[in-house]
């Protein structure tokens, strides 16, 4: 089983993401951590506990932070609703919350445990780069890191930012160039990461989760269910940790604008241009019949 750690703003397709996740028999999810992004921290906090409560797991949860390390925060409610998870109707939970801040849970959770780690990331990357910069130490235990964010085709908050970046781009800057293995998902690939309305009908079939998605994704705007499909951003993480195979990668140099109009563009040297450096392994393909076919046949073996 290979250890995650998932730091998220459900968000519905973090729901989707973080459904598949914590039900896969190959994957330990060693503890989640939110972070303000799609909506606010307090309810990205509260969807991650819901989605625990739903599936009755004991994944230790940690509150993270609810703003950007410098820049104004900005949310993204306009496609999740108003709380993130709007669509279902979750009962309120009492699930109670890690004691200190996301940073220093992750910490101690890497720390204490004798194998590496792999990091999962698929909302702003502001709690990682502040366990990056305060522990340090943590480096030599991370595996990987996995990252939903960027872009290199132009951006879904304005003509070249991608939101995950844009709340926070400094954090992203501070992540990528932090000398470990970085895999990133930008929207070349997971604006094609599609759900059809077959296929959400079809999830609509699959069982108390199935319902439960398929009254998220009825409510979820980040693309459009009767033209090419929901975009599924942040199951792409997921699928990359079990079927990486239906996935292209190219190892290329990417910076990150910090400030000014362009703020949260992701800028690659694909052709190799200007650098011989490579900083990260970008996702530049992905085979959208199997990751279809994968989501359903993962979804359809929830209990
Ligand atoms: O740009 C897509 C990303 O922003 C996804 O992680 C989605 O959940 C939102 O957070
Ligand atoms: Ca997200």
């Amino acid at each position: 089983m290979r250890k995650i750690i998932i730091d998220t703003d459900p968000g519905i397709d973090d729901a989707a993401a973080l459904t598949i996740a914590l039900n896969n028999l190959e994957l330990k999810v060693e503890m989640l951590s939110t972070v303000a992004g799609n909506v606010n921290l307090d309810y990205t906090t509260e969807n991650a506990k819901k989605i625990l409560d739903f599936f009755e797991k004991d994944t230790p949860l940690a509150k993270g932070n609810s703003l950007p390390i410098l820049r104004e925060y900005e949310d993204a409610s306009q496609f999740h609703g108003e709380t993130g998870m709007n669509g279902f109707d979750f009962p309120e939970s009492s699930r109670k919350l890690l004691p200190k801040h996301a940073a220093v849970e992750i910490k101690n959770r890497i720390l204490a445990g004798e194998e590496k780690v792999t990091l999962v990331t698929i909302g702003p990357l502001t709690n990682v780069a502040l366990l990056l910069s305060m522990y340090p130490e943590v480096k030599p235990k991370i595996e990987e890191i996995v990252i939903m964010g960027g872009s290199t085709i132009g951006g879904n908050t304005n003509t070249s930012a991608e939101f995950n970046i844009k709340v926070d781009p400094h954090a992203a800057q501070m992540v990528i160039n932090s000398g470990l293995p970085i895999t990133i998902f930008g929207l070349r690939v997971t604006t094609r990461a599609l759900l059809t309305r077959t296929d959400i009908e079809k999830v609509k079939s699959l069982g108390r989760a199935g319902e439960m998605l398929y009254s998220l994704f009825t409510h979820y705007r980040g693309g459009d269910l009767d033209q090419a499909g929901l975009m599924m951003h942040d199951i792409c993480t997921i699928c990359y940790l079990l079927k990486p195979e239906i996935f292209k990668f190219q190892e290329t140099q990417m910076e990150v604008a910090v400030e000014g109009p362009a703020a949260g563009t992701t800028v690659a040297d694909l052709a190799g241009r200007y650098t011989a450096a490579k900083n990260v392994k970008l996702a530049v393909e992905i085979d959208q019949k199997q990751f279809r076919d994968w989501v359903l046949a993962e979804i359809s073996q929830l209990k």
